[in-house]
């Protein structure tokens, strides 16, 4: 199964349908930031968007805006199509942006998938590319060494229910806190400012990793 099909699994799709589409999902370190780049009349890349939660969020705060969503699962932007039909949804390869051509945005949103994938570092990079504002964005870290080999730490996405079916396993980076901050800084190159905003919590149940205490990041990138 590809990482776009781990995505698109009847558990996954119907999690997504519930969750992460009202304000009140919205995490506090994520908060802290949006509140204050949410402007009338503004344009949001969200990178990962599942069935366009945030498209929800934007409309309970703002009377007009401009989203894009892009996802790997064809099956959660269809989802999403039917859920937003005034807004825009694209299907893209992993990192892969070209679909947008040179096209920026005032807030660009990479929420909860790059400590869930490799190419992380790829996913960040494009994103900043279309930045024209700034850059919402997640890491999770630890004050360890850095973990990112899937057999030590990972994700499982195992939401079939099927005991026959082998556990679908994600990566679950989990980043030394220097590095990230170093990787944040390196793959926003001319950014303006960076701002972190972390706290320290027990890693998701869905995790498997040695560590019991895990801190999430998100950064706010501005131009
Ligand atoms: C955990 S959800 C996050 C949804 C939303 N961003 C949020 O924070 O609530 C992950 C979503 O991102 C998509 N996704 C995972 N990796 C991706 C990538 N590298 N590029 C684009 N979408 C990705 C998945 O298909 C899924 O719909």
């Amino acid at each position: 199964m590809s990482h776009a099909q781990s995505w698109s699994q009847p558990g996954v799709l119907d999690f997504f349908s519930k969750e992460r589409s009202a304000t009140g999902d919205v995490y506090p370190s994520e908060w802290f930031f949006l509140k204050d780049r949410l402007k009338e009349n503004m344009s949001v890349l969200d990178i990962g968007c599942a069935q366009g939660g945030f498209a929800s969020i934007m409309s309970e705060n703002l009377k007009s805006y401009r989203y894009t969503g892009v996802d790997i699962s064809e099956d959660m932007i269809a989802k999403a199509k039917l859920r937003h039909p005034g807004q825009r949804f694209i299907c893209t390869p992993e990192g892969d942006l070209s679909a947008l051509d040179g096209e920026t945005f005032d807030l660009v949103l990479v929420l909860g998938i790059l400590h869930l994938h490799e190419r992380w570092r790829t996913t960040l990079e494009s994103a900043w590319n279309h930045t024209g504002g700034a850059l919402l964005f997640d890491l999770r870290e630890t004050e360890g060494p850095t973990l990112s080999d899937k057999s030590i730490s990972w994700f499982g996405m195992d939401f079939s229910g099927d005991p026959d079916q082998p556990e679908l396993r994600l990566p679950y980076i989990v980043l030394n806190a220097g590095e990230a901050l170093g990787e944040a800084m390196r793959l926003t190159p001319g950014a303006a400012r960076l701002s972190r905003y972390g706290y320290c919590h027990p890693p998701s149940t869905a995790a498997r990793t040695p560590l019991a205490m895990i801190m999430t990041s998100a950064y706010l990138a501005e131009r």
